[in-house]
């Protein structure tokens, strides 16, 4: 499949979980001032909540909060980037400018936000100093912070380096070897078949 069959307009929204509306919206409106746009009930829900906060360009982030929901079974991994056990997010990422980066992280600083600053560079170098400066061959300036349910946030600004990034290499994984037809343990494929 290669022809573009969607036109797709960006994000209508990205759909997370609070275990505290009132602690989210501190946070996100609070906090780092992301306006609250919509509130729903979820209906039939008895206190089920659906709120999103307006991240730009008529884009939202959004929450799903229940008075009883689900235990999280997987322990928090604070590793930024690293393995998640599939069908959980990794990162939410939020483009922001080159030229506002640092005034942007330095008001993180000021808002009390612990982050982990990343510079990342085309050949694989990287630093977590901000005093480093740029190069070249950056192609992204990162900082990462967790919201109060450990929801990873990123603000990134692409630099003109992420111009050279093409799609160069293979995807890996089990059906590399066996095919798709013959990756059963992949099993979301299988809708494609019904
Ligand atoms: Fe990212």
């Amino acid at each position: 499949m290669n022809g573009r069959y969607f036109e797709l307009q960006g994000l209508s929204h990205l759909a997370l979980n609070s275990s505290d509306m009132t602690r989210t919206v501190d946070f996100y409106e609070g906090l780092l001032g992301i306006p609250l746009v919509k509130t729903l009930e979820v209906p039939g829900s008895e206190g089920g909540q659906h709120f999103f906060f307006d991240v730009g360009r008529d884009e939202t982030l959004a929450f799903f909060y229940f008075p009883t929901m689900p235990r999280r079974e997987v322990p928090v991994d604070k590793a930024i980037g690293g393995p998640t056990p599939p069908g959980l997010m990794n990162h939410v990422a939020f483009k922001v400018s080159g030229e506002e980066f640092d005034g942007y992280r330095r008001k993180l600083d000021e808002l009390g936000v612990k982050y982990v600053y990343v510079r990342h560079d085309l050949d694989g170098g990287y630093s977590m100093n901000p005093a480093d400066p740029s190069n070249d061959k950056t192609f992204a300036l990162s900082v990462y912070f967790h919201d109060p349910d450990d929801n990873v946030m990123e603000f990134c600004a692409w630099l003109p380096a992420y111009d050279q990034i093409g799609r160069d290499h293979e995807p890996e994984g089990r059906s590399k070897a066996v095919g798709i037809q013959g990756s059963e343990e992949v099993t979301p494929v299988s809708a494609r078949q019904q």
